[in-house]
């Protein structure tokens, strides 16, 4: 049976004493999840250390650490970068690749994110991969095919094994990202039935069955019971609602 997991992104938000005070809250009032739910923080670098150890401190194994971003080399002069065995050493088990902040602002190439995600298989890591069309491509109807690529660019060489044990796959259409814009329960549908048609004609219906799809773009504590309750859409990766846990936890209830 394939995960439901709900990330929180947090992307350059909160302090170190707002995010744990949020996390203890969250995890402290969260509804009993059932055996395939998780949910995941998406931290800064800098809150890692002090996340993980609220997370041990509570003793539930369905709440999971992640980390936005990571280089794909090893070790060596990358300033300011960050490596896969520094995140581990973290406690990190989840990591979100590709972005569309970190393809549009900081020019983040399908290259350069199939390198990341070999890095962080060889490494034993989940990968939270993200893709998703601009507005101007959905405007021609193209998205589609502008997703499938991107998936084929940084994806599609890796073995049925390695997809199946690392790899969730999130939608983000850019036009919902923070934008108040959420895609249609039917869009992100059609999205996400499209995205497990090309899993399972790259691989087979199995692996595509297996793999976890969540949406991600201006999902909220309104909206995510409608998303999730579609056949395909196994979850979210949020942004702005996952600050807060008056608007989080109703999330992570909508898991079905
Ligand atoms: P919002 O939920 O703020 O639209 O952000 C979505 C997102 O980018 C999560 O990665």
């Amino acid at each position: 049976m394939r995960k439901n997991i709900v990330a929180g992104n947090w992307k350059m938000n909160l302090s170190i004493a707002e995010a744990s005070n949020l996390v203890e809250t969250i995890i402290d009032a969260a509804p009993a999840l059932r055996e395939n739910h998780v949910v995941v923080f998406c931290t800064p670098f800098t809150h890692l250390q002090t996340i993980a150890k609220i997370i041990d401190s509570k003793g539930h194994s369905q709440f999971a650490l992640g980390a936005q971003n990571c280089n794909d080399q090893i070790a060596g002069a990358f300033t300011g970068e960050i490596s896969v065995n520094m995140l581990k050493e973290m406690g990190v088990t989840y990591v979100i690749i590709g972005h569309s902040e970190r393809r549009q602002l900081f020019g983040e190439s399908s290259d350069f994110l199939k390198k990341k995600v070999d890095t962080l298989i060889a490494a034993n890591m989940q990968i939270l991969f993200c893709c998703g069309e601009p507005l101007e491509i959905r405007n021609a109807g193209e998205q589609n095919q502008y997703v499938q690529k991107q998936l084929s660019d940084s994806l599609f060489h890796l073995d049925a094994a390695q997809m199946k044990n690392h790899i969730t796959i999130a939608y983000e259409p850019i036009w919902a990202i923070g934008t108040g814009v959420t895609a249609s329960t039917q869009q992100a549908q059609d999205m996400h039935a499209h995205i497990r048609h090309v899993l399972s004609e790259t691989y087979d219906s199995q692996l595509a069955a297996d793999i976890s799809i969540l949406y991600g773009g201006s999902c909220n504590a309104q909206n995510a019971e409608d998303l999730f309750a579609n056949e395909d859409v196994d979850g979210g990766l949020i942004g702005g609602a996952a600050l807060k846990s008056e608007t989080f936890l109703p999330i992570i209830s909508a898991m079905h």
